[in-house]
Order: C-alpha cells, then structure tokens, then sequence
C-alpha cells in the first residue's frame, strides 16, 4: 500500500512540555482496518502521542493527516474546531482508560450509548433505543440494565458500554489509551476477547495504548515501541516481540522493565 491509501499519515509530530518530556520526531501510516499498538514504559510520551492523533492536544511541529469518508485528506490540527469537534462525533472513536472520562455516569446506560446517535442527528427514540439495545447485547450487558446508571456497573460493565457508546456510530478509526488498564486479569481477558471481535467485524483502524504486552499481543498487528518520547522500535507485533532488535525492546520483552 502507497502512503495514499492511509487513514491516518503522521509526519514528524512533535509535542515537547517546556522542552523536555512530550514526544518527538513521531512518523508512521495507519491502515484501514489496522490495529497499531504503542507500547513503552510509563513517561515514555504514549498519551501525549495519542493526544496529538486525536486532536485532543496541539502538536509543536508535525502534520496529522485524517483521510475522510469520501477520500479527501484532512489536516486535523489545521480544521476549525468545529469541524474537528464534528470528525470525533462522526468518525472516530475515544476509549479511555478510566471509564468516568468516557461516560457520562449520572445518565441511563441506554441514553450513554443513545446520546452518541443523536449527536449525528438521529431523533426517532423507538429507533435509538433499538440501538441502544442491540448495542448492550454486543457489549455482553443485559439489557435489563438499560435504564440504570453506570455507576452501578463493575468496572467491566463500565468499560464495555464505554466501548458500545463509541462505537454505535459506525467510526473509521478509535483511539484506545490502556482500555483494559484497572481491570482483574478475568476481566480483562474478555474485555480483549470482545474488543477483538468487534474491531475485526467493524474492520476499525485502531490506535491502542498500552504497557501490557499481553494486551499488545492480542489486539495489534503492529507495534510502535516508545521511549523517552520518541519511537525506537516498529514492526510487526509477533517480529517485535519474538525478535526485539533495540536493547530497550529486548529489557521491555524479558520484563526487566518495570512495563
Ligand atoms: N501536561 C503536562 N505537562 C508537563 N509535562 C507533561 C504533561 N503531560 C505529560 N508530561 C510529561 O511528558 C512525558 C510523557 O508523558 P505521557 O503521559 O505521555 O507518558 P505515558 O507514556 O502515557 O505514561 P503512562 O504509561 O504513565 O501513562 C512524561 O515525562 C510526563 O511527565
Ligand atoms: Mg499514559
């Protein structure tokens, strides 16, 4: 695949705190329907990467190039906010580690997942509730759950219908910082099951953050190994992981590292 066929092109992106920390000279290509994995020991600069792709978080330096539905690129740091703001309601997705900052937990579990449908314009409450519905059952929550509150959920729950509310619009491309991050292992092995047969149906391009390689094995193709801000190592995730070739990657891999 040439360079135009990517969903997301990232070019030299930079993001420096008063000189120091942040990440630097950050290059690569997302694919359709690709999972890339950031991995790296805490401080390494992942969330100020992620940050940046997700236009959440200006870059000092860069290009973050978005390619839309209908072909055309999109500079994401140079769009009106409110064509940014519409990009994130429309086509991408945002799982965040603490589902509090995903969720809106003083409203139902059905208007969570429901909101996000109307936020594109869907009105037709039979319709949206349908969704709603449909969309607890894929997240493996009963759907006698619908009206109560997230926080009655177990941390499980929470990150599951945090996972339904974005993805119920159908995006291109979801951003995933440490999805399975304060969970029990049991629970996190069928949080990763679920994420994985959901992507793979949804043929999401996926950007996902994580110090578990265990997560970064399942989930990733290809893997972007980060430290001290900047990108050390890149590869196919079985070749990185089997076969580190950075002296970082081969302590990372023999959990030497505090990951
Ligand atoms: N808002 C900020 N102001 C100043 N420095 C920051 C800020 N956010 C992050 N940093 C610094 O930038 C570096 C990278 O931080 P970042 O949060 O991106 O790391 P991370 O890889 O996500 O770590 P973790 O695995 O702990 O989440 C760290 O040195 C951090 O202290
Ligand atoms: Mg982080």
């Amino acid at each position: 695949m040439s360079e135009m066929d990517a969903i997301l092109s990232v070019r030299d992106v930079a993001k420096l705190y008063g000189g120091r920390g942040g990440c630097k000279e950050v290059s690569f290509d997302l694919w359709p329907g690709e999972v890339l994995g950031i991995v790296g020991e805490s401080g390494s600069g992942k969330t100020t990467l992620l940050d940046c792709l997700s236009g959440r978080r200006t870059p000092d330096a860069g290009r973050i190039m978005y390619r839309g539905r209908d072909g055309e690129m999109l500079d994401v740091h140079a769009l009106s906010e409110p064509r940014r703001r519409l990009l994130m309601r429309t086509d991408w997705g945002i799982v965040h580690q603490n589902p509090r900052d995903g969720l809106r937990m003083g409203v139902s579990a059905g208007a969570n997942i429901g909101e996000r449908l109307m936020a594109v314009g869907a009105r037709h409450y039979g319709q949206i509730r349908g969704s709603a519905n449909d969309w607890l059952e894929r997240v493996e929550i009963d759907e006698n759950r619908i009206d109560d509150r997230p926080m009655t959920f177990s941390g499980g729950m929470q990150q599951r219908l945090q996972i339904a509310r974005n993805l119920v619009n159908g995006p291109r491309l979801v951003f995933m910082d440490e999805p399975t991050g304060g969970l029990d292992v049991s629970v996190q092995a069928r949080l990763l099951d679920l994420l994985r047969r959901l992507v793979r149906e949804m043929h999401l391009a996926c950007i996902i953050v994580t110090h578990d390689l265990g997560v970064a094995r399942l989930l990733a193709h290809r893997l972007m190994v980060m430290k001290d801000g900047r990108v050390i190592e890149e590869g196919l995730t079985d070749q990185v992981l089997d076969d580190p070739h950075h002296p970082y990657t081969q302590l990372l891999v023999s959990s030497v590292l505090p990951a």
